[in-house]
């Protein structure tokens, strides 16, 4: 045989026992981690789908001081959730809270179902997040696996399928069924050390920190020197790209027009700055004022900004401008009282700050 030649039947089968002794002696301690509660589980597991440890803590925190419970959660009102969610993006997923949240309340009596498949039927939870939930906090065997996870069994396994692919999912959550552990203990945290590993060891940009990994003996990714070219993943569609003129107008008592955006589809029912999907010059910027019923007092400033989201982009012209006239009914002339209760999404972030800084100054002139 030669010597790039391994025949490590299933590796996978030898991953339990190193992998749970390495979690239980490195794991980083993260706050939900720290509980069997499934409420507390839930809400972790929404919040970390798409972003990083590191982003949700604080938010973490904030959320479960603010909603201690599921019954409170379901007595939200939809600003104040909103407003806990600014900055963390994927709103839907704090709807989705919500909705499920009433569901628990009223038609479980305040009690998260104890299976994967009836948490699989509730608003925001798909198989990831019901399977995360379902062992980390019922100590049942399932397999939760994400890109974390698809990296580690791809590398372990030196398979090359494409990993967008869903039946390369399916392959590796019934390969990980087959070697989950007996006890209820080691249950409830392999999950979490599958993706601990993808996290911080079996990382995804850079090398795989192979001698600090508990697999290192039975890697076949590691023993044939495929790992750090594998996962495999086709790539990914360009993104759209929608250019828009987004305007900071700013009335003669310094309020600053917002509006709420349509309650389907992205950030449904955010709040915005007024816009128009095309970019305009300054010539042509002044036409969507008349058609609000406003008119231009002074132009102060031009501010470009650029958004992305999964699978799209943004391309903002910005225009900061004294009005006059109130605007259409649906606009809502914002202080800072009225900014600090409202959710804007990050998309305006740079219009966010701009407007602050504008209130602040005017503030500052009238005290
Ligand atoms: N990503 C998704 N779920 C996670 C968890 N429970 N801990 C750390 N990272 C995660």
């Amino acid at each position: 045989m030669n010597s790039t030649q391994h025949t490590i039947k299933n590796p996978l089968e030898r991953l339990p026992n190193p992998l749970l002794a390495w979690y239980r002696a490195n794991a980083r301690d993260l706050p939900w981690r720290h509980t069997a509660d499934p409420y507390r589980i839930w809400v972790s597991e929404i919040m970390l789908q798409q972003t990083r440890v590191v982003a949700v803590l604080g938010y973490y925190a904030r959320f479960l001081e603010a909603f201690p419970s599921v019954e409170a959660l379901a007595r939200a009102d939809e600003e104040t959730l909103f407003k806990l969610w600014e900055g963390l993006g994927y709103y839907s997923r704090a709807r989705n809270l919500y909705k499920t949240a009433c569901i628990v309340a009223s038609e479980y009596g305040g009690q998260f179902p104890a299976s994967y498949d009836a948490l699989l039927t509730l608003p925001g939870i798909g198989d990831y997040t019901a399977s995360a939930i379902a062992s980390a906090a019922f100590g049942l065997p399932e397999t939760a696996v994400d890109g974390n996870v698809l990296r580690i069994v791809s590398r372990i396994t030196d398979c090359h399928d494409d990993i967008g692919n869903p039946k390369t999912k399916q392959a590796v959550r019934a390969a990980l069924s087959k070697v989950l552990p007996a006890a209820v203990d080691d249950l409830r945290i392999f999950n979490q050390a599958t993706m601990e590993l993808g996290a911080v060891v079996c990382v995804p940009n850079g090398p795989p920190k192979c001698d600090l990994c508990p697999a290192s003996d039975f890697c076949l990714g590691r023993l044939r020197g495929t790992a750090p070219s594998l996962p495999v993943k086709a790539p990914k569609k360009a993104r759209q790209i929608e250019e828009k003129t987004v305007y900071l107008l700013v009335r003669g008592d310094g309020a600053i027009a917002l509006r709420k955006r349509p309650g389907q589809g992205l950030l449904a029912g955010l709040w915005e700055f007024p816009n128009v999907p095309s970019v305009f010059d300054e010539k042509h910027a002044a036409a969507p004022l008349a058609d609000w019923g406003l008119s231009a007092v002074e132009w102060r400033k031009r501010l470009t900004a650029k958004h992305i989201f999964t699978h799209l982009e943004w391309h903002m012209t910005g225009y900061v401008l004294t009005v006059s006239g109130d605007g259409p009914a649906d606009f809502l002339w914002a202080d800072a009282d009225a900014f600090s209760r409202l959710a804007l999404p990050s998309a305006f972030s740079k219009y966010t700050k701009e407007s602050l800084s504008l209130l602040d100054t005017s503030a500052a002139h009238t005290d």
